[in-house]
């Protein structure tokens, strides 16, 4: 049976871990073939190395999305591998987090560089060949900071919420020309990030279990619980899905602390 992603060739930025490593798995199970857009050498070279070993069809282009001219390159050496690609995810992030009056120029400008300018330079330089195509999906990696604000953590939700507008208006540019793009707003997710988070208390077991019991569903999300409706989103199975915000946050949005 032919997989939901077969006939794709995606690129996912920042997949060396966490959501965008499961994003990659999942995908190129899915029959798709898969670049590693990823600016750590070492876990970009695992993760496609990995997914070449188990058979599937994979490439890995360091790339900094930060910089237009590197992501650029990127899409031309995915044309010359692979062919043109039908799918983007824009997963690479970083977190900043600060108190506004705090926050250095240089810290404002490395979070706006990655986590907005960054997906603008992959959407810039995929679209127009998801419009020669007429077929296309782009999937942003935004986050529940994107709709809700958590104190000291400027400015990462203003990049994030930024970067549902940037969803929003590409969305409406291109829907008659068949591109979607749509958002993906997940909640707590365990990777790297929040174990150095719960790390950083004296207990780190003991925040952690803090963490989980906030949480509707007792738990914290998996990768893969991410990785799924990545999957969705950039099949033909959401064709009439655009501009779509889908929150994978268990709940927690949701739930009056008061
Ligand atoms: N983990 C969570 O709980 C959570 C929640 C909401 C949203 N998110 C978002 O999901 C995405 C992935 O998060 P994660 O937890 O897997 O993070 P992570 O830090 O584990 O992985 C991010 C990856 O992006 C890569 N990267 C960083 N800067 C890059 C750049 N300039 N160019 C290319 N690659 C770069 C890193 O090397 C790393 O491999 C991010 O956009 C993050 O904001 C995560």
């Amino acid at each position: 049976m032919p997989g939901r992603l077969s006939d794709k060739t995606a690129i996912i930025t920042g997949a060396g871990q966490g959501i965008g490593a499961a994003i990659a798995q999942r995908f190129a199970e899915e029959g798709a073939r898969v670049v590693i857009a990823e600016i750590n050498p070492t876990t970009g070279a695992a993760v496609a190395d990995a997914l070449l070993r188990q058979g599937h069809r994979a490439h890995f282009v360091q790339t900094d999305v930060a910089d237009a001219g590197s992501v650029e390159a990127m899409v031309a050496e995915t044309v010359r591998h692979f062919g043109a690609p039908q799918v983007l995810v824009n997963n690479a992030g970083i977190n900043v987090f600060d108190d506004p009056l705090h926050l250095t120029d240089s810290a404002w400008q490395r979070c706006f560089s990655v986590d907005l300018l960054g997906a603008w330079h992959g959407c810039r330089a995929v679209l127009p060949h998801l419009l020669a195509e007429g077929n296309g999906s782009i999937v942003n990696i935004a986050s529940v900071h994107a709709f809700q604000i958590i104190p000291h953590t400027f400015p990462y939700p203003v990049a994030k919420h930024g970067l549902l507008g940037m969803t929003r208006a590409l969305a409406i540019e291109y829907a008659a020309q068949g591109v979607r793009v749509n958002a993906i707003c997940p909640g707590w997710i365990l990777t790297q990030i929040n174990v150095d988070y719960w790390n950083s208390f004296p207990d780190p077991a003991a925040e952690r279990a803090r963490t989980e019991a906030r949480q509707p569903m007792q738990r914290v999300g998996s990768v893969d619980e991410v990785a799924w409706p990545a999957v969705f989103l950039a099949s033909d199975e959401a064709s009439f899905v655009t501009g779509a915000t889908l929150v994978v946050d268990g709940g927690k949005s949701l739930q009056f602390d008061g």
